[in-house]
């Protein structure tokens, strides 16, 4: 089936793929915010601070020496190498330059070993709450995305048997994405060994790990990757990456991804005839991003957990919220169970996290995402990546928006 919107008939594949809940709420918190309305938004997923001067000063250098041609397919020698280096140096990952893929962000990277794997009819199992854009990206390629509810009680982190129940003769993939978006949940070592023992039954089923906020952990939790952990696994896992969150580097486009050779050259394929390749000025800017110094990484990290140590204390405050503390990423995943049935003074009652994070846009002007966006509600997603004065005014407003709710 396909739709009719003036006149255009749009394929088939985009029937069940909408204008995502996030894409909706900000184009609001703009018309609000044109209206002069002093809107407060806590949905951005990146970084607040600025890409470090001496990948600027990389790109700066690049454009002056005219390195503005296309590139190989799927990324320099130069920037492949320098990704090499980040898996030995980091993760103690071996990989050869032909089982490394360089794309136009972590999400082109996953966009191609969709489309380079899935059929009509496939499967592949995503831990819910989960970044909304995966499960659109596995209806584009035809196949069916199966949901396994994290438990929040555990950290968001899914259970072996709910893995395993969700496997069919139909799944291609498992994609774990940690540290994750929304929920900030952490897969350490220990949780993710249960669930490679799941995979090693089912030889058919890759692993996705999805590590793109790898250097934004909390509470000396320390990051593990599945490559590393089961290498008898490797020949069927990609670990994608990138330098968006890292380097505060979302609008230069560079992800990168390692796996088996033959996946490579599959995704080569499918990004040869979408992008051709990534921007060259932008891939010797990452090259100086994976290379220089890497110190100011600690203190980005410090920073984000001061911010969401003053987010989870001002929500758990809150009657009706209740907010684990997320040991990764740059967001918190809050229960507003509590404030499910009450209304607001007006009469408007709250039957959802989306009335609820309709209702607290309209009314306090703060913007935050529903938990339905992510497959799992009642919840409601903050971004804290934003200054602590707009932090301590949201949550101030937060509080007095719930605190005027009444029951019924
Ligand atoms: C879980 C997750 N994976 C991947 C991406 C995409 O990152 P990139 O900017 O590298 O495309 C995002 C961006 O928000 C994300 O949240």
């Amino acid at each position: 089936m396909t739709q009719q919107d003036g006149g255009l008939q749009t394929a088939g594949r985009l029937d069940h793929i909408g204008v995502s809940k996030i894409l909706q709420i900000s184009a609001r918190a703009r018309e609000l915010k044109g209206e002069g309305r002093p809107v407060i938004v806590l949905g951005a997923g990146e970084p607040d601070f600025p890409t470090p001067d001496n990948v600027k000063a990389a790109a700066i250098a690049a454009i002056e020496a005219d390195d503005s041609h296309y590139t190989p397919l799927d990324g320099t020698p130069e920037l492949k190498q320098a990704i090499r280096q980040k898996f030995a140096r980091e993760n103690d990952l071996e990989f050869g330059i032909d089982q490394i893929t360089v794309a136009c962000g972590a999400k082109q990277v996953i966009f191609n070993a969709f489309m380079a794997t899935l059929d009509e009819g496939d499967e592949v199992i995503i831990p819910t709450p989960g970044w909304a854009s995966y499960e659109d990206m596995v209806g584009i390629c035809g196949a069916r995305m199966v949901p396994v509810a994290g438990r929040p009680e555990n950290g968001f982190v899914i259970d072996a048997e709910d893995l395993e129940a969700a496997i069919t003769p139909n799944t291609r993939w498992l994609l774990i994405n940690s540290p994750g978006n929304p929920s900030g949940a952490v897969y350490t070592r220990e949780d993710y060994a249960p669930l490679l023992e799941v995979l090693k039954k089912h030889p058919r089923v890759w692993l996705l790990a999805d590590d793109i906020y790898e250097h934004i952990v909390h509470d000396g939790v320390e990051f593990a990757t599945p490559a590393r952990i089961a290498p008898e696994l490797r020949d069927r896992i990609l670990t994608v990456n990138g330098v968006s969150k890292a380097y505060a580097m979302t609008g230069w486009r560079i992800g990168y991804a390692a796996g088996p050779k033959a996946l490579i050259r599959a995704m080569a394929v499918v990004q040869s005839q979408s992008t051709s390749c990534p921007s060259s000025i932008s891939q010797a800017a990452s090259v100086e991003a994976l290379n220089g110094p890497q110190d100011f990484l600690a203190a980005r990290q410090q920073s984000f957990a001061e911010r969401r140590d003053l987010v989870v204390d001002a929500l758990n405050r809150i009657d009706g919220i209740d907010c684990p503390s997320p040991k990764g990423a740059f967001y918190t995943y809050a229960s507003c169970a509590g404030l499910i049935g009450r209304s607001t003074p007006g009469g408007e009652r709250i039957d959802s996290d989306t009335d609820f994070c309709r209702l607290l846009l309209e009314q306090a002007y703060v913007a935050v995402v529903p938990g339905s966006a992510f497959g799992l509600s009642p919840f409601f997603r903050i971004s804290y990546a934003t200054s602590i004065d707009e932090l301590g005014e949201a949550m101030a407003r937060i509080s007095r928006f719930a605190a005027e709710l009444v029951e019924g």
